[in-house]
């Protein structure tokens, strides 16, 4: 089977490295020709345990390859992964003009029939649309479809959350498609959950949300901690252990960042207001992120006044009886 993956970050690069493990021929396209040149030789672009490993094995076994060459990695290739980004727009939403050039090029490019997936993260119905500018714009006849298989990895585990996932997520509309996700993931022998193109677009962002869900209500119940006197850390430890909450993203701090919590909690919220609905809640998760940044903040100038032995009055605090 020949596989072309388009864009080589974290996603599409660790995606194309595994795929070639498992004995599939893989294309890596991207449009940055210092990258490719890198990966040519075996060095990969991002640090991730134990991926030049697998690059330099595969590279040498002559099943991974690189190029900026698109025409001639999505040819004849039966599955295309895109993994190119979706950054945030100033509205929220998701930008989608890299995912809209690669189907672009797939259209004007494939020879024969061929399997697009969508690794990327996009918004519910991103997928139908992606399928319909592809028909829109194909030069040969040949017949496409679109399937939705997001990607949960994080990074600096990448390898390893893609050879072990807890799961794997595919979203078709046809048998067909759906069978040949089936196949290709089969060498992994991971679970997999197959459902519907747009259920597989909400996963992600119910997942990816969820988690940045959990840091803000820990850093919520820190800030309640504090004003009782209760220490966080051992109320964590006490959560930990119940299953029916999970023993990770329970860390208080300085909230989240990155570069996809924050964009997939705008993403949604403008979905649902494109759907007339207002998540009143995830809203919430973003209002408590951004006052927690404030409350460290103003932790921190106060223990720098508190460690000035002239100046803690300036320090007080007026809902405290003491004046402290
Ligand atoms: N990074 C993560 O931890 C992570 C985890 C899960 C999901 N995701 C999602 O996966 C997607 C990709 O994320 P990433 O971090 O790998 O992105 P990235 O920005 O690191 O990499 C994207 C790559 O695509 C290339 N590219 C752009 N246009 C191209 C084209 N027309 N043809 C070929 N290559 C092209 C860019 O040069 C770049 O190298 C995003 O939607 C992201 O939200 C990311």
């Amino acid at each position: 089977m020949k596989i072309a993956i388009a864009g080589t970050g974290y996603v599409g690069l660790v995606a194309g490295v595994c795929f070639a493990d498992k004995g599939y021929n893989v294309t890596c396209v991207d449009i940055d020709e210092k990258k490719v040149a890198m990966m040519k030789e075996g060095i990969s672009p991002i640090f991730e345990e134990g991926l030049e490993e697998l690059m330099k094995k595969n590279n040498a076994a002559g099943t991974l390859h690189f190029t900026t060459d698109y025409r001639e990695a999505y040819r004849l290739a039966d599955a295309i992964f895109i993994g190119v980004g979706t950054p945030e727009l100033p509205d929220g939403s998701a930008n989608l003009s890299y995912i809209a050039g690669v189907s672009r090029q797939i259209a004007e490019t494939i020879e024969k029939d061929c399997l697009v997936v969508v690794k990327s993260t996009v918004p519910v119905g991103t997928n139908d649309k992606v399928e319909q500018f592809i028909k829109d714009f194909l030069v040969n006849d040949v017949k496409v479809e679109v399937a939705s298989n997001p990607e949960f990895l994080a990074q600096g585990t990448a390898v390893h959350d893609t050879i072990h996932a807890a799961r794997i997520i595919i979203g078709t509309e046809s048998k067909e498609a759906e069978e040949m996700l089936l196949k290709i993931y089969e060498p992994f022998g991971i679970p997999i959950v197959s459902v519907k193109r747009r259920s597989a677009e909400m996963i992600k962002y119910a997942c990816n949300d969820f988690l940045a869900l959990k840091i803000s209500y820990m850093n919520d119940i820190a800030n309640l901690c504090e004003l009782v006197g209760a220490d966080i850390t051992d109320v964590a430890e006490g959560m930990r252990y119940d299953e029916r909450i999970g023993s990770r993203f329970l860390n208080a701090g300085i909230g989240f960042g990155g570069s996809c919590f924050p964009k997939d909690i705008e993403a949604l919220i403008n979905t649902g207001r494109q759907f007339g609905y207002e998540s009143e809640l995830l809203q919430s998760v973003i209002d408590v992120n951004a006052r927690q940044k404030r409350i460290l903040a103003e932790n921190l100038k106060r223990v720098n006044c508190f460690n000035h032995p002239y100046q803690t009055t300036v320090c007080t605090h007026g809902n405290s009886p003491f004046g402290l």
